[in-house]
């Protein structure tokens, strides 16, 4: 959350760092500001809420110089105002800050008593504050820059300019990401290397505790203690055009027309189509040999995860924990040593799944990630990368990398199932080609879209929505009701379908719709039975199945979706498609903010 910019070189640094800031504004958009260094003095410009605002300011003042520092905030501490928009500082230096300085009442306390002036209610203000002192006391901005990062506690990735040192510009990570962008005589830092597509391809990326300067000539790498220390420079296979919206009219729109894409791609890293098997990486150790399993991730990620353990548990008959990650890491939880590990995260950065990750690699877990973003911090800390190929998800609410996810768990459901001795070569053989028929299947779901209409129409007069699944259909229903609140600030509620007698069908009435998944399988039936149990009381059945499931529930429900039937395995795939389309469909007639919804971010690296 947050995204910070920095450059430094021979182009006037300001449209430059406005451009990539665009390309961050999923990383949060309360407020945002750009300083720079004219004639060796800093001067900034900012300006509470989305970009354009900030645009609209810098069309009054342009702000002028090729040294620059820029930020998009996703505010933590302090109200998203003008005031304590980043960047933050005092004539001798500005810094911009993305994460939480976990100390800071302390820092701040001391630096008070020490003379230092604050002007804003932020954690950040803090860190330039130290700065400043320094710088005030003699030390030159290396020095400072050190001082001060040695008594930073918390999360941070940091880019400060200072005034007198133009062609400069110092960076820092820890806890939150920090790329460093090589050009042609001018460098870049970025909060990720989607900021820096169009500008460059050559990237480096810090470690933990490292910190660099950057000057036109490149940069000099250090580590926590101060040593130098060399980081490789890579090429990204990013490129500026995969990050247009393609003639969609939002983000969101064009990631859930790549669902049949993404699944396609994925499945292609990790599935033989001659043979029909699963092929996954080297992972390290033994699959065969796992006791059990251990499963964590945050949000949309987590209800893949969710998915995964119905499946691990089916099919590869593997014992599986499960939490959110925020719950994972601090019930500490104990583990058998040797046990798989298993992190979900499309930005592989999220601050909660990260730390569950370490606390699982202390217990001994041979830790794998499924991650769309394969640079990332987790990636790095993980014994082995199941890799989704979603490619950038701009839309802060996530739709695409869900099914890559679910490809994921599937292939390795089978892996699993295959050297736990739970599945003969047929049955890998069905499964395999359940999987390799989805990217066609899911082409057509899309022909539902004026059904799916129907239902939004419905959806969006409503205040309240139940949402409603069985079995691996469960997590889909609160992937659905998750992607309605978060992009129309409709309140709505996923309960397993057979709990729903036991509190929910209170709230049944004509004006709390009722959307259930019920593909047809094992579990039909049942879910059937719990929605005759809403509708006896009033309820309006809103329904999505398939095309085996769709006769018997026609005389019911108000609306049906009718998707292709699928083998049950492979079903929750792609029933989450027409449940994300539905949000998006409901976000537009009541004409919400689509791809940045109020207050959430995209990359969430506080806890
Ligand atoms: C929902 C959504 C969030 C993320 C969650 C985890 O639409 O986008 O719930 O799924 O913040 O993020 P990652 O996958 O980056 O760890």
């Amino acid at each position: 959350m947050c995204g910070i910019v920095g450059v430094v070189g021979k182009n006037q640094a300001t449209p430059v760092i406005f451009d990539a800031l665009r390309r961050l504004e999923y990383r949060g958009y309360d407020s945002a500001g750009i300083a720079t260094l004219e004639n060796g003095h800093v001067e900034r410009r900012r300006a509470a809420g989305k970009l354009d605002h900030l645009a609209s300011v810098l069309a009054r003042v342009p702000l002028p110089g090729v040294t620059g520092i820029g930020h998009t905030r996703w505010a933590t501490h302090g109200a998203p105002t003008e005031n304590n928009a980043h960047p933050h500082g005092t004539e001798r230096v500005s810094v911009v800050h993305n994460g939480i300085i976990e100390n800071f009442e302390e820092l701040r306390r001391e630096l008070e008593a020490a003379g230092q002036t604050f002007s804003t209610d932020t954690d950040s203000e803090t860190i330039a504050q130290m700065i400043d002192y320094h710088l005030r006391r003699g030390l030159s901005p290396r020095e400072a820059a050190h001082e001060t990062l040695k008594r930073l506690e918390g999360a941070y990735a940091l880019a400060m300019i200072f005034a007198g040192h133009d062609g400069m510009v110092i960076g820092a990570r820890h806890g939150a990401p920090l790329v460093v962008g090589f050009g042609e005589n001018e460098m870049f830092l970025g909060s990720d290397s989607l900021a820096l597509a169009p500008l460059t391809r050559r990237i480096a990326y810090l470690d933990d505790g490292d910190w660099v300067i950057v000057t036109p000539g490149g940069a000099e790498f250090f580590d926590m203690a101060g040593n130098a220390v060399t980081r490789p420079v890579r090429t990204t296979a990013l490129i500026a055009a995969s990050v247009g919206k393609d003639g969609y009219r939002h983000y969101m729109e064009k990631e859930l027309h790549e669902h049949p894409v993404v699944i396609g791609q994925t499945l292609q890293r990790l599935v033989d189509p001659a043979t029909r098997r699963v092929v996954l990486p080297d992972l390290r150790f033994d699959l065969a040999a796992v006791p059990r399993g251990v499963v964590t991730a945050c949000g949309s990620a987590f209800y893949a995860g969710m998915i995964g353990r119905y499946w691990l548990e089916q099919y590869a008959r593997l014992p599986i924990d499960i939490d959110v990650a925020s719950e994972m890491r601090y019930r500490d939880p104990p583990l058998t040593p040797g046990g798989l590990g298993l992190l979900i995260s499309q930005s592989g950065e999220t601050a909660d799944t990260l730390a569950a990750l370490r606390g699982m690699r202390q217990q001994g877990q041979h830790i794998v990630s499924v991650l769309n973003v394969e640079q990332s911090t987790m990636a790095r800390e993980s014994d082995a990368v199941l890799g989704t190929v979603a490619g950038p998800e701009i839309s802060v609410a996530s739709t695409k990398a869900f099914t890559a996810q679910l490809s994921v768990l599937a292939c390795l459901t089978v892996a699993l199932g295959r050297a736990r001795g739970h599945l003969d070569a047929s049955a890998e053989e069905r499964m395999v080609t359940a999987l390799l028929d989805l990217p066609s299947r899911a082409t057509e779901v899309f022909e539902q879209r004026d059904a799916i209409r129907r239902m939004a129409a419905i959806v969006a007069e409503a205040r309240d929505v139940l949402y409603l699944g069985r079995g691996s259909s469960f997590p889909v229903a609160l992937e659905g009701a998750l992607k309605l609140k978060e992009i129309t600030y409709i309140h709505a509620e996923a309960y397993a379908a057979g709990e729903m007698k036991h509190g929910p069908i209170s709230l049944i009435d004509r004006t709390v719709p009722v959307v259930a998944t019920v593909p047809s399988g094992r579990l039909f039936d049942k879910t059937l039975s719990n929605l005759q149990e809403a509708k006896a009381r009033g309820g309006r059945l809103l329904v999505f199945t398939d095309t085996q499931g769709a006769p018997r529930l026609r005389d019911i429900a108000e609306v049906v979706v009718e998707i292709p039937t699928v083998d049950e395995f492979t079903s929750p795939i792609l029933q989450t498609i027409p449940v994300q389309i539905l949000a998006y469909e409901v976000a537009l007639l009541k004409g919400t903010d689509v791809d940045q919804p109020r207050n959430l971010a995209k990359s969430v690296t506080v806890e």
